[in-house]
């Protein structure tokens, strides 16, 4: 017999098993046309069921951060639905399960509303506080960064990933309120740097001002001991262009 033969019946769609629409490509697409296809398709995208906005090529990169960084902790600044933060704790588990963590794993994550983050890590994962600190609140807001500072253990190994509002200002007091944290060799990701790249955009209500304010952080007294590690968008088709910062001093 030729083929192959389901043994089971195909799982029934759902909305929380269904897979986003289908990008489709002919060789006349322009890259313009197919970004914006994928910048939209992203917003639909699920990890365990749970909405989560990443590219597949962006998650890529960030498993190869997590290899190089070593980091046993991520700070999550915007965590939304929560799916992100999932991805992010499971892959620190996974590299844990290798033996190549220094410590426990943790994933610290903030957003101005918690309660679907919550609701849908939790009904994936009953225990998931072993693993998962919640923090309430404005990334603008010192006395959020000093709570995400004591779900830091002493010592960790922390990559910070900055996922909010998007704007010149939470960009600004992401970078100044959270840099501190990644060691040296860590990673800072400023994630959709896009919205200020003109060809980029895909809708005019997206916000602007993370690419101006990197820009200027970066020329500070602590910006510049990051370096843009350009070469790390190694798969051509990032929401984080010039995103991928990694402290050298
Ligand atoms: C782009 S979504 C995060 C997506 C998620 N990280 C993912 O990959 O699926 C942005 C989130 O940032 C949160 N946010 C916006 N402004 C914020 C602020 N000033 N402080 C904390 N969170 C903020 C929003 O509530 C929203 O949930």
């Amino acid at each position: 017999m030729s083929g192959y033969v389901l043994a089971v019946d195909p799982p029934q769609l759902t909305v929380e098993n269904s897979l986003p629409a289908p990008v489709a490509v002919t060789p006349d697409t322009t890259i313009r046309e197919y970004w914006l296809a994928r910048a939209h398709q992203h917003t639909h995208d699920r990890y365990l069921g749970i909405k989560t906005s990443k590219f597949p090529e962006d998650l890529r990169v960030y498993e190869h951060l997590l290899w190089v960084g070593r980091p046993d902790v991520v700070i999550e600044l915007g965590a939304q639905s929560g799916g992100s933060t999932l991805w992010f704790r499971d892959r620190l588990r996974t590299l844990a399960g290798y033996g190549v963590l220094a410590a426990e794993p943790r994933v610290v994550a903030v957003d101005l509303d918690l309660s679907v983050a919550r609701q849908n890590v939790a009904a994936r994962d009953p225990d998931f506080e072993a693993t998962i600190a919640f923090v309430e609140g404005d990334v603008r807001d010192p006395a959020v960064r000093e709570e995400v500072g004591r779900h830091v253990p002493p010592g960790a190994t922390c990559m910070v990933v900055e996922d909010s509002a998007h704007t010149a200002e939470t960009t600004a007091a992401a970078l100044d309120l959270y840099a501190d944290l990644v060691p040296v060799g860590g990673f800072f990701v400023v994630e959709d740097g896009c919205v200020d790249i003109e060809w980029m955009r895909e809708n005019p209500a997206w916000p602007r001002g993370v690419l101006p304010a990197l820009h200027v952080w970066l020329a500070g007294p602590v910006g510049s001991a990051f370096r843009v590690r350009r070469d790390l968008e190694v798969y051509g088709l990032t929401c984080h262009p010039a995103g991928f910062l990694q402290r050298v001093r």
